[in-house]
């Protein structure tokens, strides 16, 4: 089904309400008119001096600390949701993104179990997102979608959002949906604030899906080495404590038969590898290269 994003303008925005109707239940929403920033100092060559680090570049984000800086702040309402009990913040839960027009993020979903909170801060982007209801197949142990190239997302099959952000627009993208991202403007420059429920979410296949691999991350390390970047020992900011909550109803066989799950998914993605590949090439190639 072809679904409607929300909009509240700033102005509007009541913090119970939205937390509850949206935050709290998962829904994507966008809140408009949070110009959190100074657009007149914010130079492509500012933001690489500011973040610049070339190991981020293939991953496609700038790292930062939650502190606001001369010229991104934090809005408040993202500072009450970050500092809720029900959420787990990580050391450096605030990412910087910069591309180019036409570039493109292929559809996945956060690792990590993240919510993330989207600002748009120059440019427009196209963000196309499915509802873990109805989501992409899994490219085996990772996020990305096993899709190819010319991928139709049909509203017949999938719960689909296709819309546009422009500066101002602050998009709430809840965990386990997939996203595909292009960009639209000369310089498209976001920032996003992350953070993971303390808590899982066994009610779609995903939420059950991240459970069983945390659960099989913990009981078989191998998994780590053989196809997780990430570390493993600080999931959801947390580490230990998370990983605990996150695996706990996962029983061994499950978790079994998650692993050969994810085996499954192999011929397919060695018939799409080389379409997959080099979408993820022109991905990293491109990121800041404004
Ligand atoms: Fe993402």
């Amino acid at each position: 089904m072809k679904l409607t994003i929300d909009r509240i303008p700033y102005g509007d925005l009541n913090f119970d309400e939205y937390f509850d109707k949206y935050v709290k239940s998962q829904t994507p929403v966008i809140v408009e008119g949070v110009y959190a920033f100074d657009s007149e100092k914010i130079t492509p060559e500012y933001v690489k001096q500011k973040f610049y680090n070339e190991e981020k570049k293939e991953l496609g984000w700038f790292d930062s600390e939650l502190v606001d800086n001369d010229i991104i702040t934090i809005p408040q309402f993202v500072k009450d949701i970050l500092n809720k009990d029900e959420f787990s913040v990580r050391e450096f839960p605030m990412r910087v993104f910069m591309q180019p027009y036409g570039h493109v993020t292929l559809p996945h979903y956060d690792g990590n179990s993240l919510h993330g909170l989207n600002l748009q801060v120059l440019g427009e982007k196209r963000w196309i997102l499915t509802s873990p209801n109805t989501p992409l197949p899994c490219t085996p142990f990772m996020f990305a979608g096993l899709v190819g190239k010319h991928f139709e997302y049909d509203p017949n099959k999938l719960d689909v959002y296709d819309f546009k952000t422009g500066p101002g627009d602050l998009l709430f993208i809840p965990r386990y949906y997939f996203h595909e991202v292009h960009s639209l403007g000369k310089i498209n420059l976001n920032n996003n604030w992350v953070f993971t429920p303390k808590t899982p979410d066994e009610s779609t296949s995903l939420g059950r899906r991240e459970v069983e691999i945390v659960k099989l991350r913990k009981s078989w390390p191998f998994v780590n080495k053989a196809f997780f970047p990430d570390k493993f020992s600080s999931y959801g900011g947390q580490g230990q404590e998370l990983i605990e909550t996150y695996s706990k109803n996962v029983s061994y066989f499950r978790m079994v038969v998650r692993f050969l799950r994810e085996l499954a998914g192999y011929p397919k993605l060695i018939i799409l590898a080389k379409q997959i590949k080099s979408r993820a090439n022109d991905f990293s190639k491109n990121n800041f290269n404004v």
